[in-house]
Order: C-alpha cells, then structure tokens, then sequence
C-alpha cells in the first residue's frame, strides 16, 4: 500500500487499498503479537464484497499489512464481523499438536439471505485459516442475526458468545464447550438507544478503577452499537456495565452510556488474550454508515475506513456521572512521540502558537492541564485551533472547565456532504480532585479529544483542502490560583 495520500493518517491504521469498516478478530497472541483483522472490500472503495483483512503489530502503532485471512466461499455470499480466540488447551479439537491454535468465528451472510455463525480455524498463528466443516455451527433461521463475539468464561469453564438478533434489538448469549457446539442460554433485550439495529456487541471484563480497598475488582461491561438511528445520524456505540454469572448478562442499571460522543467511533472491539483483570484495549472503526462511502479518500487516495487509536478501557466509578464511566484513553501514545514542540508549565491566561508544517507525519498529540482548581473556581476554557495558513481551514474544539467539552469540524471544506454535520459536544463532570484536562491526537484527516484522561471522548474525522500546519492551544478566564499546563508531541510517522 501507498500510504503517502494528504489524508491517509500515519499514527492511525488504515487498510491499503480499497474499503475497510469492522474491527473483527482482534486479539493478542501467546507471543504478545497483536493481530486485527477488518471488513474489507479488497476491490473497490465502497463498502460491500465482505472478507477479513489482517495486519499485525508489537505496539499497536506501526503496523504490518498481511494476506486477507478470510474469504467467502462463493460470489453471493459475504464474510462478515466477528471475533477470534486463542485456543491453547485445545478446547476445540482441532490443534492436537499446539498451543498457538485461533479460532474465528464470524457470520456468513448470504446475499439476500439467512445469516448464520460459522467457525474457522488456523494453525499458523492467525495468516490463514481453514474453515469448519459442519459449518454453519448456529443457523436459526434468521436473516438479521450477526457479530459473534467469543469470550472464555473461567469459572464455568465455557466459552460465551454474545451476536445480535438485529432488528429485534436482542442480544442472545450462547454457552459452549469447544466452540462449535453452541447453546442458547439467554436474552438482554430493548436496552438503552435502539437506533434501528444492534450491531455487533462485545462482552468483556474490565477492572474497576477506584475501588476503595484497592484491590482488583473487575465488572463486565456490555457493549452494543447501533446503526442507523444514532442520536447524531448514523453509527453510535453504547455500554452498559454489569454482571455476568456465566449465562446472564444484567446491567447496573437501565441508563445507556454514550461510548465516544463524535460521530466517527462504530463497531469497537476489545482484543481478546488481555487478562480480565488488566485494562482491555480496543479500537473503533472511525467512520460512519450515513456517509462513509463517499468520503473524498475513496476518489483521490483509493481507500477508504480508518480505526480509531487503540485505546485502553477500564471502568472508573464516578458517583456524579451515575456510577460508571468507562474510561477510554490512548494506548501508550508517548510510545510514537518523535519530538516536543512546545511545553509550559505555568502558560496562564495565554497561548501557545506552533507550526508543524515540517513535522513529517503531520500529527500531532496535545495535553492541557489544569490543577489546583476549588469548587468555586470553575471557570475559563481550554481552546484548541489547527489551522492551514494556506486555506484558512480550521478544526476547533475546547473545554470549558468543570463541564462541556466541545468540537467543530465546519471549517474543513474539502467534503461537504448533508450528513457530514459539524459540531459535537459532551457533558463532563468535575470530580473534586482539582483538576481538569483536554488531551487528543490529529492525524491528517482524524482528531480525537480526550477529557480527564478519557472519561469523555470523541472521534471526528474531516477533511481540509489544504494540510492543516499550525495549532494554538489557549487558556481563557482560568482563575487565579490554578495553573494551567500545555504540552504538544509530534507523533511518528508509523507507515514511512
Ligand atoms: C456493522 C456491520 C455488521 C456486519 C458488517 C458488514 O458495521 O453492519 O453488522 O457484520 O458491518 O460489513
């Protein structure tokens, strides 16, 4: 792949060529290898012609695009999302001889027809993979039933798969001992945001950040999306945390929880072979079914779809925010910075202004902190502006301290596009420690923003005419007494 294009990000995974839309398949492997394979078109860049893409990481940044590793078994029939296990107890049968043994299990969808949950496993460390042959291993008949995600259970011994009776807004769990004989367990239905459809749901457990005893406390969180029919158009994920006996799932309670409140975060997937009680890590496909086949990459660039940064997730209880938050923040990101372009600790009601025109990856990852806040002082804003000096094109966003946190995306004019709407915002809540915080990335044609280290977030793509080559991250009002801190890292370029 060619990944020179003004709009192809260099610290973010894009496919090579052509379209991409579902994480699908993530996981580490017993080596620490992480592997992620995606929807992907091989032959046009719109969406459809489903198959499994693949590529492979050590830190989640540089990447290594593989062979597609799954491929539909006919012209009318589609691979479609699902998830994938290491099996090194060999639970299933089919890796006498190993214990690097994966098995995916993914929808078959037939054009026009039923879909259906099929296995396919691989002794090669997850390149290629051959299919089952009592495939499918669950058919119920349905036309709207997708996205298996498989998880072990260990104190039933079992493995879990959560999959979507789509249009019946239901998430059926099923229970099973090798990962081919599947029983129907029970249903979580008619929670939180319907939208039109559920879309593949993932199940994990996640440690609980803020327990009082310190200790490792763990929830399961369940997490659906929903297409279309999000509150902003389009693709919206949710999460609901809660409990999980081995057969149910039951929610803390019935509120729904926005997962990233931009427009661009779909479909996430955790990466399965991360300890329970380890942070998980995920990403998100960062792009939206109301108009992800037309965005200009497709034309110009000859791809289309990008994942959101990995990030890590655990659950933090935040009383004022009722109860939990999962918390979403990049995975290691200091890991690709390449060089400090500014730094200041005490910036005080003032600004920041630098140019990156020379920085080769044209990304960019920028902090504002500010501490030493009371109760009754807050006030003022952070502000952030990326600007083309060129065009005048501008992205924009900011925080107003204590509460919302705000992005506008209006003033990048090279798409326009009725459903390509521009201002996103998210309520936050301050937690009594003094402190507020704006963080994110910009990646040539993607910007996520991070608030309190990631108990908001919210992922937009845009797209300029011109390059966007100079920032200014700015203090207003702050009170006396706080300080206000702003730092801004070049990333890598994670393709050259
Ligand atoms: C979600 C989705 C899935 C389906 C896949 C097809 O974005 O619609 O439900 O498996 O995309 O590419």
């Amino acid at each position: 792949g060619d990944y020179d294009g003004q709009y192809r990000p260099r610290a973010h995974f894009s496919p090579p060529q052509n379209f991409m839309n579902d994480p699908n398949g993530f996981h580490r492997d017993g080596d620490g290898l992480w592997h992620i394979y995606y929807q992907l078109n091989p032959v046009e860049p719109v969406a459809g012609n489903q198959h499994w893409g693949h590529a492979t990481s050590e830190d989640l940044y540089h990447w290594t695009n593989q062979k597609i590793a799954i491929w539909p078994f006919n012209s009318t029939t589609y691979v479609y999302s699902g998830s994938a296990v290491n099996d090194p107890n060999n639970t299933s049968g089919f890796f006498p001889d190993q214990d690097n043994g994966l098995v995916a299990l993914y929808t078959i969808a037939a054009s026009g027809g039923l879909q259906t949950q099929n296995v396919a496993y691989s002794r090669d460390g997850g390149y290629t993979f051959e299919t089952y042959a009592d495939n499918p291993v669950i058919n119920v008949g349905s036309t709207q039933f997708r996205d298996p995600q498989v998880t072990w259970h260990a104190p039933t011994e079992k493995w879990v798969m959560a999959v979507a009776y789509s249009q019946e807004f239901a998430i059926e769990f099923y229970t099973s001992p090798n990962l081919v004989n599947w029983t129907a367990v029970s249903n979580f239905s008619h929670y939180g945001l319907l939208g039109l459809q559920y879309e593949c749901p993932n199940m994990v457990e996640m440690p609980v950040e803020g327990t009082s005893n310190g200790t490792s406390e763990t929830m399961y969180l369940l997490y659906i999306s929903i297409n279309p029919g999000a509150p902003l158009g389009g693709s919206v994920g949710q999460y609901f945390p809660g409990t999980f006996n081995g057969t149910h799932f039951e929610a803390v309670d019935s509120a729904f929880r926005i997962a990233d409140f931009g427009k661009d975060n779909y479909a996430t997937q955790f990466f399965s072979g991360v300890p329970n009680n380890e942070r998980q890590v995920s990403m998100a496909w960062a792009s939206n079914w109301q108009y992800t086949s037309v965005v200009p990459t497709g034309d110009t660039e000859g791809w289309r779809g990008q994942m959101s940064l990995p990030r890590y997730n655990f659950l933090r209880k935040l009383p004022q925010l009722g109860g939990w938050v999962m918390v979403s923040e990049p995975y290691n990101i200091q890991a690709v910075f390449s060089e400090e372009l500014a730094f200041e600790n005490d910036l005080g009601n003032s600004s920041v202004l630098a140019d990156y025109l020379t920085v080769p990856s044209g990304a960019l990852y920028f902090e504002a902190n500010v501490t030493g806040l009371t109760d009754e002082t807050l006030v003022g804003t952070l502000n952030f502006t990326f600007t083309s000096t060129i065009s005048g094109e501008y992205v924009s966003g900011g925080t107003f301290i204590g509460t919302d946190t705000w992005m506008d995306r209006g003033h990048a004019d090279g798409f326009e596009n009725p459903y390509f709407t521009d201002k996103f915002s998210a309520t936050g809540i301050y937690g009594g420690q003094g402190r507020w915080r704006i963080s994110g990335v910009i990646d040539r044609s993607i910007i996520e923003i991070f608030v309190n280290g990631g108990e908001q977030s919210m992922t937009n793509t845009f797209y300029t005419n011109q390059p966007l080559d100079t920032v200014r991250i700015a203090a207003n009002g702050i009170a006396e007494g706080a300080t206000v801190s702003v730092g801004l890292w070049a990333l890598e370029d994670t393709w050259a």
